[in-house]
């Protein structure tokens, strides 16, 4: 296949990972789980031809906006051409590429775009350059991902709920689906609260995290969280899904704060989500939160108790707009081409 599109869904962490065991290798410090996002995703389509005499790269946050080009010389965007050299090494193929990627939301903002973004991308990337098995073997895939500088994007090969596990070398940690889309009906509404650039991207952030004094005392919390989600996805417990998703990105932004220099992500609005759901539960109306690297919120809730959110989310002075998930599909091939 000559040209190739392909979408891939982004994530949700209900429990995160911050700080990295090696940098290079982009292994997490701890393992982690989340929900993938059907309304959160983005498209790649690639063409290889002998007509290019270089690898081409254009990305837009949204159908509207117009194409960027990226520059191999842009330090930021050298992980995007180094995946391009390193799987068409693999393929001894010497054709370059023309890329074109769209996410069906705003970039950096929390919402994880670079998760859908590189999963999209190495998977096009080995189906265009005949590497199928690689892409048909999810954990072979993951691991590929995550060599493109994100340990999220590593989850976002997989649909449903899926574990990220942490290792110490590149075979140790890989993705799996703990359950497929199907399995519970749980959405997250992404409340947009900012949707500009963050200023301090995940991956310099990441290597700060040894300076708090915090994040010791998290990766003790982290071995009994991780066996209480599991259990509370395994008996479909909402309420103590809530409970440990919300500490867990608390006691994560506890690392993030106190870290040298401190990175404080949240703006007035997402603390005033955060107080909102907290408020709402005492209606008997359940929502959790969670945030990533930046100000927006997640809610985390399900079918019954969406409706009921709704309306007071809308409400909310600071949320801009609302993106409403449900459980994503893995990544799969598309025969809508961006060209
Ligand atoms: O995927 P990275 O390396 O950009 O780091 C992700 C960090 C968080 O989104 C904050 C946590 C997570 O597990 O998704």
């Amino acid at each position: 296949m000559k040209k190739i599109s392909v979408i891939a869904p982004s994530n949700i962490a209900f429990i995160k990972f911050w700080g990295r065991r090696d940098d290079k290798l982009c292994l997490p410090m701890n393992s982690s789980i989340s929900m993938s996002l059907n309304n959160c995703f983005t498209i790649t389509t690639i063409e290889r031809s002998k007509k290019y005499t270089e690898d081409i790269v254009e990305i837009r946050s949204y159908k509207e906006e117009k194409y960027k080009k990226l520059v191999v010389s842009d330090i930021k965007d050298q992980n995007i051409f180094d995946q391009i050299e390193r799987i068409r090494k693999l393929s001894g193929i010497k054709e370059k590429v023309y890329i074109r990627s769209q996410n069906s939301f705003p970039a950096n903002s929390g919402i994880a775009s670079s998760a859908s973004g590189f999963s999209a991308l190495t998977s096009a990337l080995l189906l265009v350059y005949k590497q199928e098995h690689l892409f048909n073997n999810k954990k072979e895939l993951s691991k590929l991902v995550r060599l493109c500088g994100s340990g999220s994007a590593a989850r976002s090969v997989y649909g449903g709920i899926v574990e990220l596990k942490t290792g110490r070398t590149h075979d140790e940690s890989y993705a799996v689906q703990l359950y497929n889309s199907e399995y519970w009906d749980l959405v997250d509404i992404v409340c947009i609260i900012d949707s500009s650039s963050k200023k301090v991207s995940s991956s310099k952030g990441h290597l700060k995290s040894h300076s708090s004094e915090f994040e010791k005392a998290r990766q003790v919390g982290l071995r009994n969280r991780l066996k209480q989600i599991k259990q509370a996805i395994k008996n479909k417990e909402l309420e103590r899904l809530g409970e440990l998703i919300e500490a867990d990105a608390l006691s994560m932004h506890a690392v993030m704060m106190t870290q040298t220099p401190s990175l404080l992500y949240w703006e007035p609005g997402t603390i005033s989500v955060m107080k909102q759901v907290i408020d709402l539960r005492g209606k008997d109306i359940l929502g959790y939160f969670t945030i990533d690297a930046g100000a927006n919120v997640h809610v985390i809730t399900d079918s019954k108790n969406l409706e009921k959110l709704l309306p007071y989310l809308k409400k909310n002075e600071y949320v801009k707009d609302m993106i409403v998930n449900r459980p994503g599909k893995d990544v799969y091939i598309t025969s809508e081409h961006l060209f």
